[in-house]
């Protein structure tokens, strides 16, 4: 399908989630900006895409650093003539081990987490949407998680911070719908991918058995793909009448009216 023929996308994160995206909105037809801190990875995916014969791009963007944001708006469009899509991916994940609870865990870790996920994707929109209105919209999506509509014990900043990004999205969807910007977030459920190799065996196991726990669906875990074919739908005209939700894809491990 080459549902994305003639959009630019910038997806600002890669890893194991976001390079699928990068390589799922090439083979649709988009032209991709892929931006992360590690620039080796994301050069790596934007070769297989051109390898594949797609067009794609990859830059140093940090979530934290709005000047490597900026740039990487001001690169799709020089690259490729302007914006039409955005999607925010990134995570601080390093910090996570240490996200414990409101009690116990640390300012540094929790300001980390907050000026990434939340600041972060707040200065991702920022950049984007004069770019995507100087081409009459677009569509705007966010990683989020189950984490922030779930109880959650742990992970207090993770859980905040993917709230916040929820809130980012109706904000976007509300504001900017009448100017063409579609917003959504999809909150993923247990994605396994190929960073989950460089984990213990024990690790997965555990994770693994808590996610078919979970799940309605118990034939198999999440993968990058199931993020990345709603993704494209939801970037593409087909998702022209979609705006301001959050869509889990987690085998129904949430349910929710
Ligand atoms: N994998 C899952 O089970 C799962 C579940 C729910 C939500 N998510 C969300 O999906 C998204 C992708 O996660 P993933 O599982 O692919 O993890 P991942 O660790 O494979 O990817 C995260 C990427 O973010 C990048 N990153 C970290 N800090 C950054 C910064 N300051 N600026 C720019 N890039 C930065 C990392 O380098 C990495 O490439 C995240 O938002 C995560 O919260 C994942």
């Amino acid at each position: 399908m080459q549902r994305l023929e003639g959009k630019v996308i910038l997806v600002a994160g890669g890893g194991g989630i976001g390079n699928e995206l990068a390589r799922r909105y090439a083979r649709e037809g988009a032209c991709v900006v892929l931006g992360d801190i590690d620039l080796d990875g994301v050069r790596a995916v934007a070769d297989d895409i051109k390898r594949a014969g797609g067009r794609a791009t990859a830059t140093r963007l940090d979530g934290a650093d709005e000047g490597s944001i900026a740039a990487a708006v001001a690169l799709a469009c020089k690259d490729y003539g302007g914006l039409d899509g955005l999607h925010a991916n990134f995570a601080a994940l390093t910090t996570i081990s240490s996200d414990s609870d409101v009690l116990d865990m640390s300012l540094d870790a929790f300001d980390t987490t907050m000026r990434v996920n939340t600041r972060g994707f707040f200065l991702c929109t920022r950049h984007a949407l004069p770019a995507i209105f100087a081409r009459g919209g677009g569509a705007i999506i966010y990683t989020s998680s189950g984490a922030a509509h779930a109880g959650e014990p742990t992970r207090v900043a993770y859980a905040m911070s993917k709230a916040a990004g929820q809130a980012l999205m109706r904000h976007v969807a509300s504001k900017f719908g009448p100017q063409g910007v579609r917003a959504n977030s999809i909150a993923p459920g247990v994605i396994r991918h190929e960073r989950w190799t460089a984990w213990s065996p024990e690790v997965v196991a555990e994770l693994e058995a808590r996610a078919t726990s979970n799940t309605h669906i118990k034939s198999r875990l999440g993968r990058p793909d199931d993020i990345a074919s709603l993704s494209a739908l939801l970037m593409s005209d087909e998702g022209s009448y979609i705006t301001g939700q959050v869509i889990s894809v987690d085998g129904g491990a949430t349910m929710r009216s």
